[in-house]
């Protein structure tokens, strides 16, 4: 038998999952580490973490299954997008990684779009300038820290720094390095263009190849201190979203999932580059070569329901610690009692601003209607639905773009909560599935690692083959009629709310 190894480098830990060549899984291993957020809208980790994070699990997943590391034929890389890793000559970590949360760099977005002009923006990297996305943090670092911009030889996405460190290369893939800003997407290199007029050089960035080609073997000194073979490749692997929808089967037209993890992302894959000319979604390259995506981003889905259980709802979590159960076990069973629309409350998620459909750094978070009869339990449902209600937003704009969806999955953590699926399937009136394998992008870019080892002809052909739906949630009409009138309402707030969170960001 031969094994595949899918990793997973989050934004709040990293997975590892040995896989068989029948892509199921043999063994798992994942290990959490910090987010400093040493500003409001800032957001910031340590590189060393993620690697230290790979470096065990890795152990983990080797030694727990026995498996002959002659076996193991290949290893996918996938993970936090967007996220800014700096390397100075010798190839030290500069700075902490600025990730894809972050939002301080609004003033940036204005040099760029002033630099570039927002038409030929969109027309190359299929996005307007983006805080969330690296080229901004790139323009950050040098506007504020020039000795730091000064040192750095080399530039890096979160799983592309792991990479280097597993196998010595500096490179990427078209499916992260669209999150740079630095991409031309339609024709899926770097563009001179932009590089130029952002004075960026070109010899900062790896090089790029399409998702399921190998891009190195395991080096000697990572073997060493892993137990993995130098025989072992590495494929170029995905961004958390494209990978995801390779391990849930969305690799032809119609075909579209939504996730539920820090981020929330409603995706469509397209095999034409379909851009939005508001730029309210993102365009990317995806995993299968010669193929794009679309999807619409809530910056914080599954990081709103943490932020609540930590900071308000601690009762749950305070009894799941006591009891040694699942927290979100107990939040589930807790709201299954609170009425829709959560006794007329209503939540915004916008934590750390939001992308589609307002794309607005300054944007954050409300609980509208608070009364002296809510509970915790009602907050956690309020906050489910706000989360909700802003997928739906993402959905609505792929939909204005004439994107045609016939299947729509759900996956991430927030997809394991039958009560979430039942509010997607209800608010977007349409059925929503999951899929047998839960291991979302661990698997997706393990089947990348098949095709790059040569154990799977292409990236659909495996999908096809091992990819199987588990159950669906057919949508409530009435409650559908419900939720209608809620997003409604929860579309206004925003619109009323759009100055007073201009003058918010001015109060210091
Ligand atoms: C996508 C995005 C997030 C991150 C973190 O554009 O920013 O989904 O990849 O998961």
């Amino acid at each position: 038998m031969r094994y595949l190894i899918g990793i997973d480098i989050g934004t709040s830990a990293t997975k590892t999952v040995l896989f068989d060549e029948r892509c199921q899984a043999v063994t798992s291993s994942s290990q959490e580490y910090p987010l400093y957020q040493p500003q409001n809208g800032w957001a910031e980790q340590d590189p060393i973490d993620w690697y230290h994070a790979v470096e065990k699990t890795i152990c983990d997943v080797v030694q727990e299954s026995g498996v002959n590391p002659q076996d193991i034929k290949g290893i996918g890389l996938s993970g936090q997008m967007h996220g800014l890793v700096m390397l100075d000559e010798d190839n030290a970590v500069i700075r902490p990684s600025i990730i894809w949360c972050d939002q301080r760099t609004g003033k940036e977005c204005e040099e760029i779009t002033e630099r570039v002009g927002r038409k030929r923006l969109i027309e190359i990297t299929a996005n307007p300038a983006l805080t969330g996305f690296t080229a901004s943090k790139i323009l950050w670092v040098r506007n504020h820290e020039a000795e730091n911009y000064r040192r750095c030889r080399h530039i890096l996405l979160p799983k592309d720094y792991i990479r280097f460190r597993m196998t010595g290369e500096y490179a990427t893939e078209v499916s992260d390095a669209s999150g740079m800003q630095l991409l031309d997407i339609p024709n899926r290199c770097w563009s001179d263009e932009i590089l130029e007029k952002l004075e960026i050089d070109k010899a900062l960035l790896p090089k790029v190849y399409e998702s399921p080609e190998v891009t190195g073997t395991i080096s000697k000194e990572f073997s060493e201190k892993t137990g993995l073979s130098v025989d072992t490749v590495v494929v170029g692997g995905a961004g958390d979203n494209a990978a995801a929808a390779v391990g849930t089967g969305i690799v032809f037209d119609g075909r579209a999932f939504t996730t539920i993890g820090t981020s929330g992302v409603v995706f469509a894959h397209t095999s034409e580059p379909r851009i939005d000319p508001q730029g309210r979604v993102h365009t990317f390259c995806c995993a299968v070569p010669g193929c794009w995506h679309v999807m619409g981003v809530t910056q914080a889905a599954g990081l709103s329901l943490k932020w609540c259980k930590d900071q308000l709802a601690d009762r749950y979590r305070m009894k799941a610690e006591k009891e040694g159960c699942d927290v979100y076990r107990l939040i589930n069973q807790a709201i299954a009692d609170v009425p829709r629309g959560s006794r007329r409350l209503i939540y915004l998620p916008y934590l750390m601003g939001e992308r589609t459909p307002h794309l607005d750094p300054d944007a954050r978070g409300v609980l509208f209607g608070l009364s002296a009869i809510h509970t915790q339990a009602d907050i956690l449902r309020a906050v489910m639905e706000g989360v909700s209600y802003s997928l739906t937003d993402c959905l609505d704009v792929l939909h204005e773009m004439g994107v045609e969806i016939d299947s729509m999955m759900a996956c991430g953590g927030g997809a394991k909560s039958p009560i979430w699926r039942q509010m997607l399937a209800d608010m977007y009136h349409t059925p929503v599935s999951t899929v047998m394998n839960t291991e979302g992008p661990a698997l997706g870019v393990a089947i990348l690692a098949g095709v790059g080892a040569d154990i799977f002809s292409d990236v659909p052909t495996a999908c096809e083959q091992f990819i199987q739906k588990k159950m669906t949630c057919s949508p409530d009409p009435a409650a559908g009629a419900y939720y209608d009138r809620g997003h409604h309402l929860y579309k206004r707030l925003y619109q009323q709310l759009k100055d007073c969170y201009r003058e918010l960001a001015e109060l210091n």
